[in-house]
């Protein structure tokens, strides 16, 4: 089974992807900018290429009001039209439809300030995936499981949440929260997380710890950190077969857009 990997898509956000369809309030097209248009679009386009089973989406769907940019680097704060502007990109994955027809996608919540609690946008996006049913003759089957679950499938059980904490060496979080579950015995063979919007993977040969790469690109926030957080875009598969795990990752560094001042 192949598990496509999806993380912190940041809808919203000038720096994240958008689809042709998104609107702005006043019922205009959101107009993608160079980067999203260059960059982000057709490798989202490329993402969307590849064959899955099923999709899960590891949170930060939406970036909300982008509380630590004060409101500014998004096209519109709007709630509703974040929402649609993230389903519908998520419609155009290649998942395999199951035995009713239907294309799976599984979802987990992501950071408060990206998403509110009330309910969550990560919420709200599952919903609209499948509304959008009614207007399409693709469905789609989406569920948000709240804020961490377990998936048990092929003989494995991986543990899925969003948060990590974001040193300065992602292994370290990675690692410490592996051998929590070693210690209180949690019957994991691994665990995914998002948010640091960068691929790190660890394991010990039987499991593993992975960190995803994410969607948005540098907003002014990240930039204040200088290269502590270069962030990555990118997705990974996970494949299962029958007690047997690999990851797959598709991988753009960002590390060469920051702006060069020539002499
Ligand atoms: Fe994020
Ligand atoms: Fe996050």
């Amino acid at each position: 089974m192949d598990i496509l990997l999806v993380a912190d898509i940041h809808s919203g956000s000038t720096v994240s992807p958008v689809h042709p369809k998104a609107k702005l309030e006043s019922g205009m097209s959101v107009g993608p900018n160079p980067f999203q248009k260059r960059i982000l679009r057709p490798f989202w386009l490329e993402m969307c290429k590849v064959p899955v089973d099923r999709a899960i989406t590891l949170g930060d769907m939406t970036d909300g009001k982008n509380v630590k940019d004060e409101g500014c680097g998004v096209w519109s704060g709007n709630v509703s039209l974040q929402t649609l502007n993230a389903a519908l990109l998520l419609r155009e994955l290649n998942i395999k439809p199951d035995e009713d027809g239907y294309k799976r996608i599984d979802a987990i919540g992501g950071s408060g300030y990206h998403i509110g609690s009330n309910p969550s946008s990560d919420q709200l996006v599952c919903s609209k995936i499948n509304e959008l049913n009614d207007k399409s003759a693709v469905k789609f089957d989406a569920h948000y499981h709240g804020m961490e679950f377990i998936l048990n499938a092929e003989k494995s059980k991986i543990h899925f949440s969003h948060k990590m904490s974001t040193g300065f060496y992602q292994g370290t979080a990675l690692n410490r929260e592996l051998m929590y579950s070693y210690l209180y015995q949690y019957d994991i063979d691994g665990m995914i997380r998002a948010h640091i919007h960068h691929y790190h993977m660890d394991t010990d040969g039987n499991r593993f710890a992975v960190s995803l790469p994410g969607w948005k690109g540098r907003d002014k926030y990240l930039q204040s950190f200088g290269l502590k957080y270069l962030s990555q875009i990118g997705w990974v598969i996970l494949r299962l077969e029958d007690g047997h795990w690999s990851l797959h990752p598709t991988l753009k560094s960002l590390k060469n857009i920051i702006k060069t001042v020539r002499a």
